[in-house]
């Protein structure tokens, strides 16, 4: 059901590879509350083309950047001010990507240049979205600019490596930024930490199936799925949150409050159960 939450509000949706991406349900939402916007990914991702039906589907103008160049994030402000008529209203930053990840390297062996992709890629491209934001006045007052993070970033998940520090700068820039631009334009800017979903850059990681699975039994709402992650996006971009800023707001149905569910004692005793057999 849609509620015209984003009518006459122009975005930036970035991130969507396909449509298991948590970007591409956010789209989708967000065209059905009225908004409209520009999609943009990597050039290496648009080579694959899926993008291109999302943006039929929401009548959307893609436009190539990769997140760690200040060039392309200026000429991705430029045009979607152009393409849409006038400034931004929200931008969804949902980009994510560790060589180290990709290529199993453990926490204790990480490669260093590869780490500092992942930070780049991950975290400092938030920054260098809101810098190249503020320094072209591309923000409308009261926009609303949101990253997606994880619970790694509080608590340990040994597979995770090095996207765990990249997501505590991401959380952290969440607040530097978020205190600089609310005291110059009040625009917001939070973080939402999603549970585990099933998307491409989260199934690359190590052991993905198994805390998948944890989190799913410990949370007494499940998983929140990539469209329920949508779903909360748009409340964020919407007017109903004006007041909400410098948050990591967790979506995770609950899991981080919990310290054992029924569910997973269940699954133990199952298992001594078969041990004792
Ligand atoms: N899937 C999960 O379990 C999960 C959980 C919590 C948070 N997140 C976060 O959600 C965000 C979106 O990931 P997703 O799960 O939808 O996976 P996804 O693989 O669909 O999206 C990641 C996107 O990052 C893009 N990207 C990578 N390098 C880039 C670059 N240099 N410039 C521009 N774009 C680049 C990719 O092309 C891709 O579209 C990420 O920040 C991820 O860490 C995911």
């Amino acid at each position: 059901m849609a509620y015209g939450l984003l009518k006459g509000k122009r975005g930036i949706i970035t991130g969507a590879l396909d449509e298991k991406s948590i970007a591409w349900q956010v789209a989708l939402k967000a065209k059905e509350e009225g908004a409209t916007f520009t999609l943009s990914n990597a050039p290496i991702a648009m080579r694959m083309g899926a993008i291109k039906q999302l943006a039929d589907q929401c009548e959307a103008e893609i436009i190539s950047a990769d997140a760690t160049s200040l060039e392309d994030i200026e000429n991705l402000y430029t045009k979607s001010i152009d393409v849409l008529g006038g400034k931004i209203d929200f931008v969804l930053h949902s980009i994510g990507m560790s060589p180290n990840i990709r290529k199993n390297r453990p926490y204790g062996d990480l490669n260093y240049e590869w780490y500092q992709k992942s930070i780049d890629v991950s975290a400092l491209s938030f920054h260098k979205m809101m810098h190249v934001a503020e320094k072209l006045d591309a923000i409308n007052e009261w926009g609303s600019v949101v990253a997606l993070s994880y619970i790694a970033a509080q608590r340990t998940f040994p597979f995770y490596t090095d996207m765990a520090d990249a997501k505590a700068v991401l959380e952290s820039i969440a607040r530097g930024y978020g205190y600089r631009y609310g005291k110059a334009k009040n625009v917001r800017v939070n973080t939402i930490s999603q549970s585990p979903t099933m998307t491409t850059a989260g199934s690359g990681v190590g052991g993905f199936d198994v805390f998948f699975q944890y989190a799913d039994l410990m949370s007494p709402l499940g998983n929140a799925t990539a469209e329920d992650c949508a779903n909360y996006v748009i409340t964020l971009f919407s007017d109903l949150t004006r007041k909400v800023t410098m948050q990591n707001l967790l979506h995770d149905g609950g899991f981080s409050s919990v310290g054992i569910s029924e569910d997973m004692a269940d699954k133990m005793i199952q298992l001594q159960q078969q041990q004792q057999q």
